[in-house]
């Protein structure tokens, strides 16, 4: 299995960041999410300078797996992987970014919600995609129904990911990880909250433990 694949399997979760002050709160944001137990971030293009915040905790926290989220264009590959992202995910499928991620040899989940999605996932050899967003989308009991014919394609659900519902999620075979911005929303960071967003972390994390085991 893919090295990235694989840690993010492990984990379970993947907080899903947007970073309007990239400079001044990248490093204690990823602070917060170590000291909870996640050495995992996506830092979303939807804000800018998303490219900043992942050179920096990529330079002064290397043991983090950083991935970039919100890739919609080549362009933002290209800026996320010069600035050292391990893996690109996408709120839909598009082949000129799944295929420029490919070229370089980073791991990427597009988001699928369709059968033809995925199946144009599958034809340009992925393994695992985004199912966004999540609970619109037709949640659980729509990932069990696309698991039935696509029996290897692993699902990162994202959007409308909760503590309540992040289990039921979880107890799914095909379900490698949940994305959230739950975790660290855009008040918590913007009131600088770093112990709320550890907490939240660790809770996460206690439910990833008492699923997976
Ligand atoms: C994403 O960008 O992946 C989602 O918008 C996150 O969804 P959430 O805010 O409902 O967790």
């Amino acid at each position: 299995m893919d090295p990235i694949r694989r840690s993010i399997t492990l984990l379970g979760t993947l907080p899903v960041i947007r970073l309007d002050h990239p400079e001044r709160d990248a490093l204690p944001l990823a602070d917060a999410l170590l000291e909870g137990g996640l050495p995992l971030i996506e830092i979303t293009f939807r804000a800018e300078g998303a490219e900043k915040a992942i050179a920096q905790i990529r330079k002064h926290r290397p043991e983090m797996l950083v991935g970039a989220g919100t890739v919609l264009t080549p362009g933002q590959v290209k800026a996320a992987y010069d600035a050292g992202a391990h893996f690109m995910v996408s709120p839909g499928l598009n082949r000129r970014v799944v295929e420029t991620c490919l070229t370089l040899g980073t791991a990427v989940f597009p988001g699928c919600m369709t059968p033809t999605e995925i199946e144009t996932a599958i034809e340009l050899g992925l393994e695992a995609v985004k199912f966004f967003p999540a609970e619109q989308a037709g949640g659980i009991a729509m990932i069990k129904a696309l698991s039935a014919p696509y029996r290897t394609i692993g699902f990162v659900p994202t959007g409308g990911v909760t503590l309540e519902n992040l289990a039921d999620y979880l107890r799914c075979p095909s379900v490698i990880a949940c994305g959230g911005s739950y975790m660290a929303t855009p008040k918590m960071i913007e009131e600088h909250n770093w112990r709320a967003i550890t907490e939240m972390c660790r809770r996460t994390v206690d439910i990833v433990k008492q699923v997976k085991g």
